[in-house]
């Protein structure tokens, strides 16, 4: 079932656009769905495979015409290429390759051909093309999405050109370190301080979990002023953790009873409460921000033309998106490499305890108290390099590229893999080893392969709020508690799936104590 579901699919990727194709297959995937009718699913899957072969052998053949190189690598066997291989192959624990990625790597280096989902993909794991790629966005390639995904999240991850540049550049303003410093350095703290008390009084602590609590709340009391209490908040969470699951959905087939149509659903119902939400705004005369929701309302572009009510609530939509798992995985991810590393934490408590012995009991940081966080910074570094937030960014190619003797096809994609750069013995001394204090004397010029970001156009822009969010995580940890890592309820530690955001499959659990 699942492997005909797998087919399907692709084959639905395949038929972007075709509504006759799309009709057929709803149809038979409805049936496949209740498991009845197994004539239909036959030739369901039958027509998969037809679909699927004969797109392989097209490309295949393609890349045998040309003239130049194309990477080396296997495209596996006709049908699914290496579909199975990479969806079994690609789990592994935070901070090391998976053997999918790093057995290709050693047999044909950092640049590889392989198909994946019934495409053709090179899968970069190279930094001087990764840069080359993400510096002529637009140019030699765009960003590309399964449409399944596309869905769940909206018209904003597709969005180029001059609408993605007003986005970018609102976004960017709103998440600058002077915007930071102006609207954000005592909200994080009291947030950051509610989430950490409660702490001290809970038998085991899922990490992950307040992580999440604590990024989400704060995410939307700072986007539309919900406060933590308001029962849509929780709505909210709930509905986005669905989101979630939907971009890891293994058949992501819109028919009642599919998790893929839950998880529309759950879009939806956010979609409603951010409408009501701009809508209660719109009648409302501010005259200064107190959100961002009110700076989109009143933002005008050089014409004088103010977004639409659905434009704002779709860029809401989606920051919260890229915001929400994103924060929690790193605060998470600083939880589980302090928890293994004691000589980290007391350096960190050196640092911390220095700043704080200026400062009264429970007083409040300042600006100059953040930059003093110094090795700090390192150690946000450090667990960005090990594990990172986001694996990789898929592109298509919208040209011949031409990168040293290979030639990319157009319309083949290719995954750009920050994470196996990090981890690449090339770029940095013992990559498995978590040290934050490798990036003190390294010179500047050689810390540019760590992208946790992204970059060129697309980078991420609330990077900067990020970092200062986990330091001030970081501060309060180290200064107020202790605290010990626990097994997992099977006895596993750090399970992730490669496939989605790399979240801890069971949780992270710790027990904490008063220092
Ligand atoms: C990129 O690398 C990471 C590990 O370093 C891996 O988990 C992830 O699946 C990779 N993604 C792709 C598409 O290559």
């Amino acid at each position: 079932m699942r492997i005909a579901g797998l087919g399907l699919v692709v084959v639905k990727e395949r038929m972007e656009g075709g509504g006759d194709w799309g009709a057929w297959l709803i149809v038979s995937s409805f049936l496949l769905d209740t498991k009845q009718h197994l004539s239909f699913c036959a030739v369901s899957v039958l027509l998969a495979i037809f679909l699927l072969s004969s797109s392989y052998y097209y490309h295949y053949v393609k890349s045998c015409r040309h003239n130049r190189r194309v990477p080396p690598g296997s495209l596996g066997v006709p049908l699914i290429g290496e579909t199975l291989q990479f969806a079994f192959y690609n789990t592994c624990p935070i901070g090391s390759p998976p053997p999918f990625l790093s057995s290709r790597l050693r047999k044909y280096g950092t640049i590889f051909k392989t198909h994946l989902m019934g495409y053709p993909t090179v899968i970069s794991m190279d930094l001087e093309l990764n840069k080359l790629l993400l510096s002529n966005e637009e140019k030699l390639v765009q960003a590309n999405f399964p449409s399944f995904i596309k869905k769940i999240a909206g018209p904003l991850l597709t969005v180029h050109g001059a609408c993605h540049k007003r986005f970018q550049e609102l976004a960017t303003s709103a998440f600058n370190p002077a915007a930071i410093q102006a609207h954000h350095l005592i909200p994080v703290q009291e947030f950051m301080c509610s989430i950490l008390h409660p702490w001290l009084h809970m038998p085991i602590v899922d990490a992950q979990h307040e992580c999440r609590k604590f990024t989400f709340t704060y995410i939307v009391k700072s986007l539309v002023s919900l406060a933590p209490e308001d029962p849509k908040t929780e709505l909210l969470m709930r509905n986005y953790l669905l989101l979630g699951i939907g971009f890891s959905a293994i058949m992501p087939v819109d028919l009642p009873g599919t998790t893929y149509n839950k998880v529309l659903k759950a879009r939806k119902r956010i979609i409603t409460i951010f409408s009501s939400l701009v809508q209660a705004r719109r009648k409302i005369v501010e005259v200064e921000c107190k959100d961002f929701l009110d700076m989109v309302i009143k933002e005008k572009d050089e014409c004088g033309k103010h977004f639409s009510d659905q434009e704002i609530v779709e860029f809401i939509f989606f920051l919260v998106i890229g915001g929400f798992e994103t924060t929690s995985i790193l605060l998470t991810n600083v939880m589980k490499f302090l928890s293994e590393n004691a000589h980290v934490v007391n350096e960190l408590r050196k640092e911390h305890t220095f700043i704080r012995n200026n400062k009264k009991a429970n007083e409040i940081l300042a600006w100059d108290d953040f930059k003093k966080m110094q090795f700090t910074q390192l150690v946000i570094k450090e667990t960005l390099r090990m594990a990172s937030i986001a694996h990789y960014v898929s592109r298509k190619a919208l040209q011949d590229i031409v990168f040293k003797d290979m030639v990319i096809p157009k319309g083949w994609k290719i995954m750009i893999n920050f994470s196996m750069v990090h981890l690449s013995p090339s770029h940095c001394k013992n990559p498995l080893k978590y040290d934050p204090w490798r990036w003190k004397d390294t010179e500047r010029s050689s810390q540019a392969f760590l992208m946790p970001f992204s970059g060129g156009k697309r980078s991420c822009p609330g990077s900067f709020l990020v970092k200062f969010q986990a330091s001030i995580f970081i501060h309060y940890l180290v200064t107020r508690y202790k605290w010990e890592r626990k097994m997992d309820v099977d006895g596993q530690l750090d399970v992730v799936s490669s496939l989605s955001l790399p979240t801890m499959r069971n949780g992270l659990f710790i027990k904490v104590e008063p220092l």
